[in-house]
């Protein structure tokens, strides 16, 4: 051979070599369109180098370090950020049995378990070279739906208890020019108001302290654009939720080499968590799906995984119901309630709910300030007990549900009396409560046991009952726990014994509904949804802003899950309230005997239309269409899986003169090719639609659209869209 051609050939045996090793130093976590690439440094430290849309050739992935703007140090890009040679926000903080307060991590193992055909997890092992301390980073890919779930464990031996200060979930690395934080805020009935910016250099910080839940004021949900603002079918998007009912954090930090390093896990305020040795600590999961095509796709990626993966009976029917809250609130007995049960079948929903006030008897839940915690059935309301009740739905042939809070006490019920030490309070200071009520210390084993057996027992003593609401009315103030040795655990040990009771009765009732609410929408999170059918998004359902809540809810959580109640909040008419509850779970919470009968037959229709459509809303792609923030109307769409029935959802939302659709409004997800009979439907008795009915192709209605002819006097419009074949 030629010299020149013998030196080719070494200098490309060398490179591959080369190419080899680097390619052995690089752990790849893929989905369908993208790919996360760890890379072990040549001194053993786990850093990312790249996060983004998948590569054709995986060879090639060893080069996108050099392509970006990475720190020489490869400090700032560590997959799971120590303190020792840290300068950012750290990932992991530790106090060492010795006192020392030093983390570095280096690689030591990674594994890959195939869970099924779609979902697999690797799981990626470090050590600290000098304390007796593992972490291991585990990424479970839902390949398909371009979703993965992030958390970590961590687990030492040292001689004594260590604390651990900070124990992130994930510590993720985002590279763009720019970055867009799409985030919400809130108060009780003001809940998922969203709010963007450009996040600058330096650290944004979203988080929450309300012990009890995650939401009021924050929700643990938020999205990040990649150089320019969210938008609905464009552009890289990230979505993520932190699966983790109380405190949480996350930390959105611009560094130095202009990458993005977002740190997200429990919020560790309050809560240097103490951990044994040999005692394995496990971070809540966080849940993210990056798309290219902008948030409507992350959102429907989000939304499938979280109806085949983790909310309870994702994939199965909803009942619609009667609620008799905002009826009777707590003033009804059993003629009365006999009555809503009749009720419930005459508007024709499945099931009957009642809510609170039918307990205590010493302290009668006649109100909100006692009775909390006694869950007799109050003697004087029901004689007969709920069992009667359930045998009466039976023959009214509805079924019957019924509202619980069972982590809460009234100071003004026999509960309290007897377990004055089962409560998160000061031993030495005032007390200080949110609606008149403490919470029930779910760190102590004791109280857990009492939440399992309130709630087991209502099913044992009424094997028909079909449905909880399960509330959650207060946040934490005066936290102290007489159960914990160590206080700093408290947080962290209220939710998880949250979990074990959901978890214990689930095990038991898996597939019972179950509606998460809290106060309104304080409970929205994948934690405490994995053990639930839906949630309550706001104690607000006004149909105006119920709109823009349930809006913004979609993007995280699939509509099926999203539990709207026609009620009377708002002027609007009973056309429009139902229009606005059916992009979701209907319920009613309207005293039916009150109704017209033009009012009684539209709902009745309007129940009948929700369910022949109910396949494209619960398991279908849900498409935005027009957003009731740029809008006078807003527009949603919903499709089956086999593009064979859609139904399309428009609402004025501005009420100055002459406002509504003058241009048709394309719609997306159908299949081009096929015929579609297109028709109004929920219209009111005695009204005529507006719109140009008749057959489209596919193709026609994506290209050119419909008009919903959406103004004053017809503010809601619901289209039926029908293959025909
Ligand atoms: C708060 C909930 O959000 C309401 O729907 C209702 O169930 C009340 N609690 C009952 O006290």
């Amino acid at each position: 051979m030629h010299f020149i051609q013998k030196m080719i050939v070494t200098a490309a045996l060398v490179a591959s070599v080369v190419a080899t090793k680097a390619q052995n130093n690089l752990i790849p976590i893929e989905t369908k369109s993208n790919a996360i690439i760890l890379q072990v440094t040549g001194d053993g430290h786990l850093n990312t180098i790249y996060f983004g849309r998948k590569l054709t050739d995986k060879n090639e992935y060893q080069y996108t370090q050099h392509f970006f703007h990475l720190d020489g140090n490869g400090v700032f890009n560590s997959a799971y950020t120590g303190t020792t040679r840290n300068l950012l926000e750290p990932a992991i903080a530790v106090t060492h049995a010795d006192g020392n307060k030093s983390v570095d991590l280096k690689y030591v193992s990674r594994s890959v378990d195939k869970i099924s055909e779609d979902v697999s997890q690797v799981n990626v092992s470090l050590k600290d070279p000098v304390y007796d301390l593992e972490v291991t980073l585990h990424y479970k890919i839902y390949y398909a739906d371009d979703v993965i779930e992030q958390w970590s464990t961590i687990e030492h031996h040292e001689k004594k208890n260590i604390t651990l200060n900070k124990y992130a979930s994930a510590n993720l690395l985002l590279q763009a020019k720019s970055y867009w934080l799409k985030q919400y805020h809130g108060e009780w009935a003001k809940e998922m108001r969203p709010e963007e910016e450009q996040l600058t250099h330096g650290i944004k910080t979203l988080d929450s302290k309300l012990g009890t839940r995650a939401d009021i004021f924050q929700p643990p949900s938020f999205m990040v654009a990649l150089d320019k603002p969210v938008a609905e079918d464009d552009g890289d998007v990230l979505l993520a939720n932190l699966e983790w009912s109380g405190n949480f954090r996350f930390d959105l930090e611009v560094d130095p080499t202009d990458n993005l390093r977002l740190i997200a896990g429990i919020n560790n305020y309050a809560s240097d968590y103490s951990l044994k040795p040999g005692e394995e600590f496990e971070t809540p999961k966080l849940v993210y799906a990056l798309s290219h095509h902008g948030a409507g796709e992350a959102s429907r990626d989000m939304q499938d995984w979280a109806r085949k993966y983790k909310i309870v009976d994702g994939e199965g029917p909803r009942l619609t119901l009667l609620n008799n809250w905002e009826s009777t609130y707590f003033d009804f007995n059993e003629t009365k309630l006999a009555d809503l049960l009749k009720d419930t079948k005459k508007l024709g929903v499945d099931l009957f709910l009642l809510d609170d006030g039918w307990f205590g008897n010493k302290y009668p839940r006649n109100d909100d300030h006692a009775g909390l915690g006694d869950w007799q059935e109050n003697k004087a309301k029901l004689p007969h007990g709920i069992g009667y009740l359930v045998k009466e739905a039976e023959n009214d042939g509805v079924k019957f549900g019924i509202w619980v809070e069972p982590e809460m006490v009234n100071p003004k019920s026999e509960l309290f009396e007897k377990h004055t030490d089962w409560v998160v309070k000061q031993p030495q200071r005032d007390e200080y409560m949110m609606r008149n009520q403490f919470v029930l210390d779910l760190s102590n084993p004791k109280v857990q046991e009492f939440v399992f057996n309130t709630v087991d027992g209502l099913f044992w003593k009424n094997p028909g009952l079909a449905y909880i609401k399960w509330d959650c009315n207060a946040v934490m103030y005066n936290v102290y726990s007489a159960y914990e040795k160590d206080q700093s655990n408290f947080y962290v040990d209220y939710v998880r014994g949250l979990y074990k009771v959901l978890a214990q009765l689930r095990a038991k009732y898996p597939k019972i509904p179950m509606m998460l609410c809290s106060g309104g929408g304080g409970r929205v999170d994948y934690g405490a949804l994995q053990y639930f059918t839906e949630y309550w998004p706001s104690d607000n359902t006004e149909p105006l802003e119920r709109v823009f809540i349930q809006w913004e809810y979609s993007y995280f959580y699939p509509a099926l899950a999203s539990a709207n109640h026609v009620t009377n909040w708002g002027k609007e008419p009973i056309k429009y309230r139902v229009d606005v509850a059916m992009m979701g779970k209907l319920g009613f919470d309207v005293p039916v005997s009150k109704l017209s009968p033009d009012e009684l037959t539209f709902c009745q229709d309007a129940i009948k239309n929700y369910k022949a459509y109910s396949e494209a809303i619960w398991h279908g792609e849900q498409y935005r269409l027009q957003s009731p923030w740029d809008n006078d109307a807003a527009s949603i769409m919903y499709v089956d899986k086999a593009k064979s029935k859609a139904i399309m959802f428009n609402y004025l939302v501005n009420n100055r003169y002459d406002k509504g659709t003058y241009q048709p409004i394309k719609l997306k997800g159908l299949d081009p090719a096929k015929k579609y009979a297109v028709k109004e439907i929920n219209l009111y008795p005695g009204s005529k639609t507006g719109i140009r009915e008749g057959t489209y192709s596919g193709d026609f209605l994506m290209t050119v659209g419909v008009n919903p002819e959406v103004h004053e006097g017809r503010a809601s419009v619901v289209i039926g869209i029908d293959e025909q074949k």
